[in-house]
């Protein structure tokens, strides 16, 4: 590992950007890292919205007060896209139709070089770490963070923003308890985590859920059926049940549904918690109600553990631009925060699925949660 060797005499110009769907936990990534920085006597800039800040130059200095006061806030003060990748940016001809999308990454880099940045730390998804290491091949030095609600980047035992989410669908399905049982209803709640399971897995387990379902795990709805059949045995008047389906999850056979496809390579998934309600339903005779807990996963102020993993994850990245150490990605590996090659975390475009012989998943069949199979 060399540290950075400059010849300029002006400060050393880092530049944060967080990209992809934002996540509680995200404002203090960039407190951490800024602070980091400021001791070191670098200059901070904050690039705005993502990608598309880097393609139009739209970049501000942040002082020590930028970054006072936002650790415990969700959202990002830097703003985020996820719809902008700079290797393929949407054109629309004078008739508003759509035209060949258009490489501008060589713009990109050069915005970069030319607004005197000398390092880059990209927070997001696999989605927008694919971008950083895409880039740092054209020549801006990178270093990655990890981020996303949905705990599915490889080489990070878990990323900031996914406790955050699991406590607040374990709070929503602990408030779904009681009003199921008054009625002796069925409720589906659907939620995130987009083709993993873990935000599923882990509040259903946590949330004490009868039957989970998740993407890693296609399922019969026969066999949800019978689970919800087996748990009126022996009771008398209706008898409730708690589904919490992910929203990637999709039956034996069957396909994921879609809520809209019109947003290219990431299509928004959506609507399976009806279909299994009313599917529930018509098989059961029961009454069944759904609702999908969507953006509330994504709101709110970050848990204690997710603001101790960014200030981590933050303060850790600038130790690695500070010594040089570029196309990485800090990574949780227990106890400690490593550093992986951004190319083996997410160069493969692979995403981490929940591991089927999990203790989470063993535990949860030991107890006789039903997972649809
Ligand atoms: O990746 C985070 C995530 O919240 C997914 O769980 C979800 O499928 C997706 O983003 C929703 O994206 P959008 O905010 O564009 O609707």
């Amino acid at each position: 590992m060399s540290s950075i060797n400059r010849r300029s005499k002006r400060p050393f110009r880092l530049a944060l950007l967080t990209g992809g769907g934002d996540c509680p936990g995200l404002n203090a990534v960039i407190r951490a890292a800024a602070r980091s920085a400021f001791a070191l006597g670098w200059e901070v800039f904050g690039i705005e919205d993502g990608f598309e800040g880097l393609l139009t130059k739209r970049a501000h200095q942040l002082e020590p007060r930028d970054v006072r006061g936002i650790l415990h806030l969700g959202g990002t003060i830097l703003g985020t896209s996820n719809r902008v990748s700079p290797f393929r940016v949407e054109r629309r001809g004078k008739n508003g139709a759509k035209m060949k999308d258009a490489d501008r990454s060589s713009e990109v880099v050069r915005n970069f070089k030319s607004m005197g940045f000398d390092a880059l730390i990209a927070i997001g998804g696999d989605g927008t770490l694919s971008i950083a290491l895409r880039l740092s091949a054209k020549g801006i030095p990178v270093v990655g963070v990890p981020k996303t609600i949905d705990n599915d980047i490889e080489q990070t035992s878990v990323t900031f923003g996914f406790d955050t989410a699991v406590a607040t669908a374990t709070d929503a399905i602990d408030k779904l308890h009681p009003t199921a049982e008054a009625h002796g209803r069925v409720m589906v709640v659907e939620l995130m985590g987009r083709n993993a399971g873990f935000i599923a897995l882990n509040s259903g387990v946590a949330g004490g859920a009868d039957v989970i379902l998740i993407p890693e795990i296609p399922f019969n709805l026969d066999r949800v059926c019978e689970k919800i059949k087996e748990r009126e045995k022996g009771r008398r008047g209706g008898y409730f049940s708690i589904v919490v389906v992910a929203e990637g999850a999709r039956s034996m056979g069957g396909t994921v549904h879609l809520r809209s496809n019109d947003e290219g390579e990431t299509p928004r998934l959506g609507g399976i918690g009806q279909w299994v309600a009313e599917e529930i339903g018509k098989r059961t005779g029961k009454e069944t109600r759904s609702l999908v807990l969507g953006h509330l996963q994504r709101g709110g102020a970050p848990t204690t553990f997710d603001r101790l993993l960014g200030t981590r994850f933050g303060a850790a990245a600038v130790r690695a631009v500070a010594e040089g150490d570029f196309e990485t990605m800090v990574a949780l590996k227990p106890p400690s925060i490593e550093r992986v090659p951004l190319k083996v975390a997410v160069g493969d475009g692979r995403t981490k699925r929940v591991p089927l012989d999990s203790d989470v998943v063993l535990s949860a069949r030991g107890l006789g949660i039903s997972f649809g199979d």
